[in-house]
Order: C-alpha cells, then sequence, then structure tokens
C-alpha cells in the first residue's frame, strides 16, 4: 500500500546518511568516534526529552481540574518553574557538558613529546591547496588531494587564501574553519590505510558543495615514497622530459603558466598546483574521476561542470590543443 512505500522511502532518506565516505556514523578514527558518541549521546537525550514533553503535554488534555486556592496554584506554578525551567535544564546542560569539552580537547593540537608531522591545508574559492613543510628534502606542495601516513596523529594547520572555508574529513573527526589571516589547528589520525571523502563545510560561494577533496591515508612507508617523487627535481624532469609533449608545454607557457605551477616550468600562481595532476584520483576539486580525456574534457567544459570557476573559458584555443594540453597534463605521473 501507499503508506508502506512512503514509510519505505522515509526510511530509505533517513539511512542514506549513515554510509558512504563522508559519513559521521562510520568513524575511521579515534577523533571520529568521539563526535559520534557525542552524536548518539546527544540523539538518546534529545529522544527523553522528546517524549517527556509529548506525555506532559497530552496530560493536558486529560487533567481533571482541581479546586486550588490562589495561593496554592502560584505555588504549584512555581513548583514547576523552578523544577522544570531551571533545574532539569541546568542539570542535563552540566551533564552534557562534562561529558562533551574533554571530546572537544582530544582533538586539540596539545603539545606531544614525540610532536606529530604537520600538513598545511589552504582553502581558496573552490579548490584545496596541501603542503607538506616536513618533507625531507623540502616542502612539496600540491592540491585536491590529500595523502597522509595512517595509524599516527597529524596536526592539520588550516587558513583559507580568500574567503571563510572549513576542513571537514568526516570519517577522520573536525570541522575546522579555515579562517583568512589566521592558521586553525586541528589534530587528526587514521587507524588504517583508507581513502576519505573531504567537503567544505563552510558556505563559501556559488561552487561550495562542489569543493570536495579526497584523503588517502596510506602506511609510513608509501607516505615518505610518495613525497620523495613530489620533490621539485623529480617533478620538473617529469615536466620537461618527454619531446613529443613540447606543443603542449608551449600552450602551457602561453594560456596557463600565469596562474599554474608545473615544476620546472612555472612558479606558483592563484590557480592549483599541476605538477603531479596525473596521479591524482578525481579532477575540479573531487568532482569527476581522473580517467583518460578527463583533463580535455574539464579543460573544454569546465564553466559548465563547474560555474563560475576563476579559470577563464578556453574558447581561445582550439580543440586539437587542448588535447594534446590534456594527454600532457594526465601523463604527468610521478
Ligand atoms: Cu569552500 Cu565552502
Amino acid at each position: 500500500n501507499r503508506l508502506g512505500i512512503l514509510l519505505a522511502l522515509l526510511a530509505g532518506l533517513l539511512l542514506t546518511g549513515c554510509a558512504g565516505d563522508k559519513s559521521i556514523l562510520d568513524p575511521a578514527g579515534q577523533a571520529a568516534r568521539d563526535v559520534v558518541m557525542i552524536w548518539w549521546v546527544m540523539l538518546g537525550f534529545g529522544t527523553v526529552v522528546l517524549v517527556m514533553v509529548t506525555v506532559f503535554w497530552l496530560s493536558t488534555f486529560k487533567r481533571k481540574e482541581v479546586a486550588r486556592t490562589p495561593v496554592e496554584e502560584r505555588r504549584v506554578a512555581r513548583r514547576w518553574i523552578v523544577g522544570g525551567g531551571i533545574i532539569l535544564p541546568v542539570a542535563s546542560i552540566i551533564a552534557l557538558l562534562t561529558f562533551g569539552v574533554p571530546t572537544g580537547q582530544r582533538m586539540l593540537t596539545l603539545p606531544l613529546s614525540d610532536p606529530p608531522e604537520v600538513i598545511e591545508v589552504i582553502g581558496h574559492q573552490w579548490w584545496w591547496e596541501v603542503r607538506y613543510p616536513g618533507a625531507e628534502g623540502g616542502e612539496v606542495v600540491t592540491a585536491n588531494q590529500l595523502i597522509m601516513p595512517a595509524g599516527e596523529p597529524i596536526d592539520f594547520h588550516v587558513t583559507g587564501a580568500d574567503v571563510i572555508h572549513a576542513f571537514w574529513v568526516p570519517r577522520l573527526g573536525g570541522k575546522i574553519d579555515m579562517v583568512p589571516g589566521r592558521i586553525n589547528k586541528i589534530r587528526l589520525e587514521a587507524d588504517e590505510p583508507a581513502v576519505f571523502g573531504a567537503q567544505c563545510a563552510e558556505f563559501c560561494g556559488a561552487q561550495h558543495a562542489q569543493m570536495q577533496l579526497y584523503v588517502e591515508a596510506v602506511e609510513r612507508d608509501e607516505y615518505d615514497a610518495w613525497l620523495t617523487d613530489r620533490q621539485t627535481d623529480e617533478l620538473s624532469s617529469l615536466a620537461t622530459n618527454e619531446q613529443q609533449h613540447e606543443p603542449a608545454r608551449e600552450a602551457f607557457m602561453t594560456h596557463c603558466a600565469s596562474c599554474h605551477r608545473v615544476a620546472g616550468l612555472s612558479t606558483a600562481g592563484e590557480g592549483p598546483d599541476l605538477s603531479d595532476l596525473g596521479s591524482r584520483t578525481s579532477l575540479g576539486a573531487g568532482i569527476m574521476a581522473m580517467e583518460e580525456g578527463a583533463v580535455t574534457h574539464w579543460l573544454q567544459h569546465h564553466q559548465r561542470l563547474k560555474p563560475g570557476n576563476k579559470m577563464p573559458p578556453h574558447d581561445d584555443i582550439d580543440t586539437a590543443t587542448l588535447a594534446s594540453l590534456g594527454a600532457w597534463l594526465e601523463s604527468l605521473t610521478p
């Protein structure tokens, strides 16, 4: 029957939030487990309050009138106000605070004898800059993909380049605002190697919802190797090696180099770093999968795929040149 279908649909809708790579109900680190515990306690507590209030409300319909003097009437009223309006809420709030405050504190970046590695994340409209200042051999800079070692705490230092964004990896904990001119810090840890979805969690303009990120937790060895591959020297030889890509490199220098860094060819500008673009799993800050031809498709249609992004349309570049640019950028895989 219709009611059954409606209920099934409703239950389905409610449960869609319980799975997936951005679900807080599927924690993959201690901070996230703390957060989800608060969530369950609040849900349970809220349910108890809802039931209590509903029962009281329903009881008012059937209450027998009791003859009381005005003095008694006032005393009963006072009891309700003091008990239900002051004592009960204060006790509940104190209970929830004693439970919640220590949880929040565990996510603070308190000093440790063995200080965690720092990864810097900078929010832009509408993409992510990621810097690894602790990399051996010099700082590594990349964009729209975050690799971190699993099984150890990492201190994320975040800020915004233009407006306020927020860094949020729901399965690891968080979230934390990225405020221009200020560095906010959060400590997160992934239990096991896995890929987690991340999302900008502060409205930052038209493409806020399309400001996504994949966070990949890997074993420590793999992480170190990944960083080594992204040293400027390594990336430079990658970008300049292949003779066949010479026309694409020229087009890049003409049309793209003033905004995008490709190590060995251009320095950092306003746009995302592209030095290892081909090795990323997604494109356009998490909105499409990186597969053959994806970069060319993005170059042709990026204003339709992500309207308002700061890269100008490429109507002035012919299709063959765009295709060669796309193929070259996809080949940038350490
Ligand atoms: Cu960046 Cu919302």
